[in-house]
């Protein structure tokens, strides 16, 4: 079942999403090559924790760690380490999620660091845009899967592909809630969107036409390309509005 959320509940998720935002925003200028993820995470738990706030992902189902950090092929639930460096030429994607006063916030970003050539460059971009694209289309009365269906073919003609196993969540109440949002079209997500419906929108993209993830049997959370490209993606919470929506993530 989809939550339907009341004034009071989104003004709550509204914190706890802008919030996650800053957070992000906090952390950019360390976000640099040299710094290893494990002190990324350090810095975060500690701004979080400054704020009256928890870290959402710290023992989630076992989670050991505060955010997530996917450094190029990986797609997401990378595990923050000193033994991570951040170097020249990287892509790593931050990924925040608050609980504050008991309501959930989600986001992330791909970051770059140091220089990449300019395909790479694009496909950052492209994999941010997919995300924007889409979240623009969101109003009450249309499809979720519209949404899906737009965001891959958004990307395919580049070449790139959508992560299927992994997707979207409503998000406020708890971490994860109804729906599942998908990226691509699937008839699970002929949903048709209502005014008070929270939901992440954060496609994965793959930066070849192979879509497939491998799970580390090592740690049990680690996603990657099953064929080793880089891989993307960026995330907002987003709330239906009565005309339209609204990016909750936003600083
Ligand atoms: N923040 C991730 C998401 O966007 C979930 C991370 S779950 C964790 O849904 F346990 F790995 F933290
Ligand atoms: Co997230
Ligand atoms: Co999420």
């Amino acid at each position: 079942m989809v939550i339907i959320k009341n004034e009071q509940q989104i003004e709550k998720i509204r914190n706890a999403s802008k919030l996650a935002a800053q957070v992000l925003r906090y952390l950019e200028p360390y976000i640099i090559q040299g710094t290893n993820t494990d002190h990324l995470n350090d810095l975060a738990h500690k701004f979080i924790i400054s704020h009256q706030a928890i870290p959402s992902p710290l023992n989630y189902h076992g989670y050991p760690k505060s955010i997530c950090t996917s450094l190029n092929n990986i797609v997401c639930h990378g595990i923050p380490s000193k033994k991570q460096i951040l170097k020249n030429g990287d892509i790593v994607n931050v990924d925040i999620t608050v609980t504050l006063d008991g309501f959930f916030g989600d986001c992330s970003r791909t970051y770059i660091i140091g220089e990449v050539n300019q395909e790479i460059l694009n496909f950052v971009r492209v994999s941010e845009e997919a995300m924007m694209k889409g979240i623009e289309l969101l109003k009450p009365g249309i499809l979720l899967s519209q949404m899906g269906r737009f965001i891959e073919q958004y990307v395919i003609p580049f070449g790139y592909s959508v992560v299927r196993e992994y997707g979207g969540h409503g998000v406020g109440l708890a971490f994860h809630e109804d729906p599942h949002v998908c990226h691509f079209y699937t008839k699970e997500n002929d949903i048709q969107l209502k005014k008070g419906m929270i939901f992440t929108v954060e496609p994965m993209i793959n930066m070849s036409k192979n879509w497939r993830v491998n799970t580390s049997r090592k740690d049990g959370w680690t996603v990657s390309t099953a064929d080793n490209s880089l891989s993307a993606q960026f995330e907002h919470t987003v709330l239906i509005t009565e005309t339209g929506h609204e990016i909750l993530t936003l600083p």
